[in-house]
């Protein structure tokens, strides 16, 4: 008997009752990861090539089998591939539709396999795919913030800490600062692929196989780097899913940043950006409201992804060896998050390309007391040792507060009655743009270090999209 009885397991030799609906719900994941059918399907594809190789399949065989993969593909991808949840999940239902279609040699297709090692298989596949696919969007931001670095190399802002303006910086040298986040977001996926380009097949179930396979061969038809060293292992862990899942974490949490700043910017106290009516929606009651949806919405989905990575690290930690059906339960925290990537990367982009930036807000914020450690510099520069000279600017920002302005207008003789290194070239100091290429120390904000930044992005950047096509 070949072709599958309706209703009936391909694990139902030992059973002598139907499974409860109940149970089959419960335990079914076709719902979801039916996303991976390509995957399996490829997967399979080079395990039959690999069995005929072997003679474990005929010649014919494998033929039947690869025909009958490919016509499931496009059934899938034209709509008329019935998944039934008593398929229980993707393999499944992959292999009955096979079975259905070419017979005996449908039947075939899983000596030596089992759905533990092909769903490891499966997973890595897919992975590594949509890796590749986050690196490029992230690369896609990165763009947008150099676009906007560079269309306003010589705007000056104030930088902050602890949200109080602290000192005058590029609003390049601020945008590019996200940029290299980026760039470390970049290199740990590329980092994560090497430990997630391992081929597991041959695995089996948990113990290896017990078939004269040819595991390399199927590596090399599927452009794996390496063999899985463990059966056990290679079946029961998820830990490539795990820092996958860390290094997109960390990336939302970048992407979460940023959002928050378009948030302040484009609020009526700062002012900083106006986002375009495209990319901003009102408010259904206040007519006067544009809000910055998007940037919000990076922000909050930031949650769901950080819950994807605490899922699966709970998921796994009480897991004896070797699979458990709790695996599972990997499946959706990633795709969810994947989805989520896919979405928030171009969106962010496409906002931070398209907001108009206000100079003219920007220069309001300016105020001289940014420039009071410009004015300690100076003494520094004259010898006075610089907790001294912070002590005496102290006290000058003091009385310019107690006169009511600002720093540069105080005379000549309130600088020298605080200190007598001050002289009449202190005035010099009270220009912004004498104070941001005073930091021309590599990485500083100077016009010069920022340039040296913008070249070596876009050479990295530039590079990654040679390689990787
Ligand atoms: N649907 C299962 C999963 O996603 C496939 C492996 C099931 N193996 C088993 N022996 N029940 O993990």
């Amino acid at each position: 008997m070949t072709a599958r009885r309706k209703g009936h397991k391909p694990w139902g030799g030992r059973f002598a009752q139907a499974t409860d609906p109940l149970v089959e719900t419960y335990t079914a994941s076709i719902q979801f990861d039916r996303r991976l059918y390509r995957y399996d399907i490829q997967g399979s594809i080079a395990h039959a090539r690999m069995l005929a190789k072997c003679g474990l399949l005929a010649k014919a065989e494998a033929d039947k089998i690869v025909t009958g993969l490919h016509e499931i593909v496009g059934e899938i991808e034209r709509g008329e591939f019935r998944f039934d949840p008593s398929s229980e999940d993707i393999h499944m239902a992959i292999e009955g539709r096979l079975i259905e279609k070419v017979g005996e040699a449908g039947a075939k297709l899983h000596t030596g396999r089992s759905r533990n090692d092909q769903v490891v298989l499966d997973l890595r596949l897919y992975l590594r795919e949509q890796i590749g696919l986050v690196r490029r969007l992230v690369a896609g931001l990165q763009r947008a913030l150099i676009g906007q670095a560079k269309s306003h190399l010589d705007l000056i802002m104030p930088g902050y800490t602890h949200l109080q303006r602290a000192q005058p910086v590029l609003l390049a040298h601020h945008l590019m600062a996200y940029v290299e986040m980026l760039e470390r977001d970049r290199a740990r996926l590329t980092d994560v692929l090497v430990r997630v380009n391992v081929m597991p097949l041959g695995s089996g179930a948990l113990s290896g196989v017990g078939l004269p396979i040819d595991r390399r061969f199927v590596a090399r038809a599927l452009q794996f780097r390496t063999l899985s060293t463990n059966s056990l292992d290679a079946v029961s862990d998820r830990d490539f899913v795990i820092e996958s899942l860390a290094a997109f974490a960390l990336l939302m949490a970048h992407l979460s940043r940023l959002a928050e700043e378009i948030v302040l910017w484009a609020s009526s106290e700062f002012g900083f950006i106006e986002l375009p009516d495209a990319f901003a929606t009102g408010s259904s009651m206040m007519p006067q409201k544009k809000n910055p949806d998007v940037a919000e919405l990076t922000r909050a989905k930031t949650g769901r992804v950080f819950g994807a990575l605490v899922a699966l690290l709970t998921v796994v930690k009480g897991l004896p060896l070797s699979y458990n059906r709790d695996l599972q339960e990997d499946k959706e925290p990633l795709f969810d998050t994947i989805d989520t990537l896919l979405l928030t990367l171009p969106a962010m982009a496409r906002a931070l390309a398209t907001a108009e930036l206000r100079p003219e807000r920007m220069s309001e914020a300016m105020n001289e007391q940014l420039l009071a450690t410009d004015l300690a510099d100076y003494l520094v520069r004259r010898g006075v040792p610089f907790r001294a000279s912070h002590e005496v600017v102290g006290r000058l920002v003091r009385r310019s507060e107690a006169r009511g302005v600002a720093l540069s207008e105080l005379t000549l003789d309130a600088y020298r009655d605080e200190h007598e290194a001050f002289d009449e070239d202190v005035f010099v100091i009270f220009d912004w743009r004498t104070s941001i290429d005073a930091r021309d120390v590599a990485g500083g904000t100077s016009g010069r270090s920022v340039d040296v930044q913008l070249a070596e992005a876009r050479g990295r950047i530039d590079t990654a999209r040679s390689l990787l096509g």
